[in-house]
């Protein structure tokens, strides 16, 4: 894998033209570029040379400056999905591809990966995270920070550390023992800054053990700068800084968003006061100048990277990932034949609301917005022979409204006090989500009093249809000419993003014929808020299509089910369910999803189940089918990637990088802080760990995952206790690629240790009948544990069983090694 390390003279260089710039600075310039001037910038310093760095969100996309689809992103599979790849080198050509968009839109540092783990499968943002496993997180997520800084691009590890839950996120005390930040935690940080050298951390929302994340002097200024060398800048998540000299000593360089922050203006006056030293000051501010300087807007200093690298095929590279992310949990033979591939040929009758309206990502500051969406609908009628496809909804989860889509075609008009237009803006979905930099050409905060969302909808359903809002302040909505709300919406709960994560509100109910166009208009009157330290405005049009008797519509995709040789039911979650900003209650999925799948179960023995979630849900049905196939959030390709896979074009190469299995039998799910602390009281004992220790079979082992060829496992020989080299055939009738996976188990038990950890993998490729060998190195970290009482890692000598095999439940081969 290429590095993105520059040479030593390189840095030196740089650095010198950092120090002559810092020189030159006066104590107001360095503290006004600590602080963000707005939503997602940086102050420019002419006089120094030094323009205005501009980052954005991370991590499926670069969404850019603008929260609109005017200027639209790739949108690539969620995390989970890039991780359920287990392959760094594709992790990598990710952040290629990012790092492409982020030049093309004028950013210069990516606000990703997020490598927070997944320790509840509650977590609201599960889907953006990567693995329950430390090391796996650690290696997709050097792999993705070296892709986007090899294309002269930054990255913002984050969220430095453990915002593992959104619940109370802002304030959640997570009591965290220093065994268990180190060994889970800490760790894919600590990896990602050894062998990836990333420019960027974003400090976290959330308190650990009593400090709040942006002061947190031991964690940022002696672990991850003193102990790890990390020499990159620290960003506060939004909003997350709390304090002037608290912030300053706890290590953050960067405020965001702005204008209004604790540092600038408020910064130098500290200073000057003497609570702070001008010292500590130009410390931050070098790092930032860095940061300038590596990216490539600082006058005089060559960036790290001076050319783009060769251009990457965006929709190309998101079809292939989403293919390799899919992991097929089962396929049983059905006749002579497994049910997947499907045989070529056989009619097939797709059913699912989400098959029709893809699910492509997960909800909040991951959002982008794609310049097209293939669904499963799209992808399947490209790829099967006309006539053979058949659709039925079956089940439609979205109980709540959705942002305006499907048949708007609207418009934002601006009026002022005198309810004169201003301007103009496109609207390409019902939502608003303008800061300062984002209104319509002509439009001033000062001067802006309403802005009205304006145009018509054609129903593609006749019934009772139902539209609503999701903000907050005053609003009127009209429909057909016709007034159905004209008053205040209230903010219900105390969240300076409540506009942003509260549920749309249903307020209109009319009768619509499909295909009869109506006026639509949704005016609100802008307050901008005091406690939202930049200009914003924010608010949708939602809507819902009619709601059908739901035993009916299973009814109808029953009946097409039994008309067709394979039924294929996408199910689902929502935009309620998996979304940064809360955390979920239950595992299920929403709707009546579990009684579509048995009743076209039960009518078709063929029937092919595809889970469209970023995260576990429970399948209670999985017996009753013939096949399941996970398919994550699979990005704006997914219904393409989906095909490939469906019809064996290419096999589904994901194997998973979490435990599936009920809530119920979960071992670890409280998200839900009392006396606002959360504590963490399972220690070292996450996913498939403490799954071992509590002995309960999860649905899904970690690891666990079906191709369409078989293997046999012939041999492992450990080298020392570095170098395991595993041989295996592929014994099946297809070409394939095998997901090598090593773990580490000392032969004695020891209660206060995992029974098993992943230690390394590797992926190989091989004809029928061919062998392949891959030689996998084991990390020194993979021996060692963190002793609390020397505050220091220990090399745990011992016996180990080193086995290799297809999931931590399916070991294949093994050997006894002496550490
Ligand atoms: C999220 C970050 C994100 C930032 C900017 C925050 O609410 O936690 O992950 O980068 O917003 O959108």
């Amino acid at each position: 894998m290429a590095g993105t390390h520059a040479t030593p003279a390189d840095e030196a260089a740089r650095e010198a033209v950092v120090d002559a710039a810092l020189a030159a600075l006066d104590l107001d310039a360095k503290t006004r570029l600590l602080a963000g001037q707005d939503l997602w910038t940086l102050p420019a310093l002419p006089e120094i040379g030094l323009r205005s760095l501009v980052m954005s969100d991370g991590p499926i996309g670069v969404r850019g400056v603008r929260w609109t689809a005017d200027d639209p992103s790739v949108a690539l599979p969620s995390p989970t999905a890039l991780a359920a790849t287990w392959d760094p080198e594709l992790a990598r050509r990710a952040g290629v591809l990012l790092a492409q968009e982020a030049r093309r839109k004028g950013v210069h540092v990516l606000l990703a990966p997020t490598i927070n783990l997944h320790r509840s499968p509650l977590g609201g943002r599960h889907f953006e995270a990567y693995s329950e496993d430390p090391y796996l997180t650690g290696e997709i997520g050097t792999g993705y920070v070296r892709g986007v800084q090899s294309g002269g691009v930054g990255t913002t590890v984050k969220h430095f550390v453990a915002n593992d839950a959104e619940t109370d996120r802002f304030t959640v005390d997570n009591l965290v023992p220093e065994r268990a930040l180190r060994e889970l935690y800490l760790a894919p940080f600590e990896a990602i800054v050894e062998n990836a050298h990333p420019w960027g951390i974003m400090t976290a929302y959330n308190t650990v053990n009593g400090t709040t994340m942006t002061e947190h002097h031991h964690l940022v200024n002696e672990v991850l700068r003193g102990e790890w060398g990390f020499d990159g800048f620290n960003v506060s998540d939004w909003t997350a800084a709390r304090s002037t000299t608290g912030a300053l000593t706890g290590g953050l360089d960067v405020a965001m968003p702005g204008p209004v922050t604790v540092y600038g203006e408020a910064l130098a006056a500290a200073v000057r006061a003497g609570e702070a030293t001008e010292a500590q000051v130009d410390e931050a501010v070098r790092r930032v100048l860095r940061l300038a300087a590596r990216v490539g807007i600082l006058e005089g200093a060559d960036p790290v990277v001076p050319e783009p690298p060769a251009p990457v095929d965006g929709a190309a590279l998101a079809r292939e990932i989403a293919r390799r992310s899919f992991v097929l949990v089962r396929n049983e033979t059905r006749g002579e034949r497994p049910a997947l591939p499907l045989e070529p040929g056989a009619t097939v009758a797709l059913v699912g609301a989400a098959a029709r309206d893809a699910r492509i990502l997960g909800g909040g500051s991951a959002t982008v917005f794609p310049a097209r969406v293939v669904s499963p609908l799209d992808g399947l009628t490209a790829a099967l022979p006309e006539g053979s496809l058949t659709y039925a909804v079956g089940a439609d989860p979205n109980e709540e409204l959705a942002v305006a889509d499907q048949g708007f075609v609207l418009r934002a008009v601006c009026r002022d006090a005198d309810a004169t237009v201003l301007g103009t803006g496109s609207a390409p979905n019902g939502q608003i989500q303008w800061t300062g930099s984002d209104l319509p050409d002509g439009v001033t905060p000062e001067a802006l009093r309403t802005v009205e969302l304006t145009g018509t909808f054609t129903p593609r359903e006749t019934g009772t249809h139902t539209f609503g809002i999701k903000g907050l302040g005053a609003f009127t909505l009209s429909v057909d000419g016709t007034t159905h709300f004209d008053a205040v919406q209230a903010a219900d709960k105390d969240d300076p993003f409540g506009a942003f994560f509260s549920a749309p509100v249903p307020r209109a109910q009319p009768d619509l014929t499909a295909g009869t166009p109506v006026e639509v208009c949704l005016a609100h009157v802008v307050t901008l808020p005091d406690d939202v330290p930049f200009t914003a405005v924010g608010f949708s049009l939602c809507h819902q299509e009619p709601r059908r008797d739901p035993d009916e519509l299973i009814a109808e995709a029953v009946e097409a089910a039994r008309a067709a040789e394979t039924a294929v039911v996408v199910v689902a979650t929502t935009e309620r369910v998996e979304s940064e900003g809360f955390d979920r209650v239950d595992l299920r999925l929403p709707g009546r999803q579990d009684d579509l799948v048995r009743a076209v179960a039960a009518a078709n023995p063929r029937t092919v189940v595809v889970v469209n979630s970023g995260s576990p849900v429970e399948l209670p049905w999985r017996e009753e089918t013939a096949a399941v196939l996970l398919t994550w959030f699979p990005g704006q390709e997914g219904g393409a990637a989906l095909a490939d896979v469906l019809t064996g074009a290419h096999e589904p190469g994901g194997r998973l990088p979490t435990t599936w299995g009920p809530l119920a039998d979960a071992p670890v799910t409280r998200v839900t802080p009392a006396d606002g602390e959360l504590p963490y009281g399972e220690g070292v004992f996450i996913g498939y760990r403490a799954w071992d220790r509590a002995g309960t079979t999860p649905t899904y082992p970690f690891g666990h995952g079906l191709g369409y060829t078989d293997w046999t496992y012939e041999s492992i020989e450990v080298t020392g206790t570095t170098t395991a080299t595993v041989r295996l055939r592929n014994t099946g009738t297809r070409p394939g690629r095998e997901v090598v996976q090593l773990y580490l188990a000392p032969t004695t038990p020891d209660a206060d240790r995992p029974a098993r950890r992943l230690a390394g993998f590797a992926t190989v490729e091989a004809a029928p009948g061919e062998t392949a060998e891959t030689t996998v190195e084991l990390p020194r970290r993979a021996f060692e544990t963190w002793d609390e009482a020397t505050n220091s890692w220990t090399y745990a000598k011992g016996s180990y069983e080193v086995a290799a095999g297809r999931s931590i439940a399916d070991r294949r081969v093994s050997t006894t090694i002496e550490a």
